[in-house]
């Protein structure tokens, strides 16, 4: 591996090797997503718990201010939206020389497999990596389903990281299921985690936890932090269960500690 690519992986994952990655990528499909109507103002509190922020070129030059320090991993792909014809339809619009511009640590993409865009997807993602491996920037693809396919079981997820994995990606990010070790230990490089809609806090420990004792290396979390009435708090509790190995239990005492303080 070259030293600008050990350098970014280096400053995304922790000595730990894990890492915790904070979304604010929503709006490039869903607008003004509950929470995130000023990213700027969501992330406040939140970037000491964030060992890369997830986003698009807009809100990155709109919305962050230029001295930030966290690691940027550029949402790249996108061009549709909740309320269009198909969301796998997506294409790359964000150029090479814009991820070097805006000092991008990583890219993100997502990927559709098992839609009628898994060629198309599948194509952005090998293009992507030929791209920027050139220049030593990671990939991270995305697990992505389409509206039709809500299949998120571990045969399926295995399936779409492995692919990824096989196209270059240097990362890849999916959903958490049952057996999760079937999706991690199928796959050549970190898998992390998404989070999904809102789910009550416990449950949010529990599967993070559980999919790090299965083999995730960590998470890219956003609306079970953002969307929640305790933040920092939830921030503070999934911090100490990937970096701290901290069971439910544990984080649940740090999450009610920190919201009373
Ligand atoms: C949206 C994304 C998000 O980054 C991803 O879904 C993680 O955010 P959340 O935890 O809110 O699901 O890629 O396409």
């Amino acid at each position: 591996m070259d030293w600008g690519m050990e350098n970014r992986l280096s400053r995304l994952f922790q000595a730990d090797g894990h890492c915790m990655f904070l979304p604010i990528d929503h709006g490039y499909f869903q607008g003004p997503t509950r929470k995130l109507e000023k990213p700027g103002k969501t992330i406040e509190g939140l970037t000491q718990y964030a060992d890369g922020l997830f986003i698009t070129r807009g809100v990155l030059r709109n919305c962050i201010p230029a001295d930030s320090t966290v690691p940027v991993i550029l949402r790249v792909s996108g061009g549709s939206s909740v309320i269009g014809a198909d969301l796998a339809n997506e294409e790359l619009f964000t150029d090479m020389e814009e991820i070097l511009r805006l000092n991008a640590t990583a890219v993100g993409i997502s990927i559709f497999v098992g839609t009628d865009y898994e060629r198309q997807s599948l194509m952005n993602l090998a293009r992507l990596v030929n791209e920027c491996e050139r220049y030593g920037i990671p990939v991270m693809a995305v697990t992505a389903v389409g509206k039709e396919l809500e299949k998120r079981d571990a045969r399926y997820l295995a399936l779409a990281s492995r692919i990824a994995a096989e196209l270059g990606a240097r990362v890849v990010k999916t959903y958490w299921c049952e057996n999760f070790e079937k999706v991690a230990d199928g796959c050549p490089v970190p898998v992390i985690m998404a989070g999904g809609p809102k789910v009550e806090d416990r449950g949010v420990f529990e599967f993070v936890h559980d999919g790090m004792t299965r083999g995730a290396k960590g998470v890219n979390l956003g609306r079970n932090i953002w969307q929640h009435e305790h933040p920092k708090a939830m921030a503070k509790a999934l911090w100490a269960v990937v970096h701290q190995g901290a069971d439910p239990g544990t984080a649940m005492e740090i999450f009610e500690a920190e919201k009373s303080a």
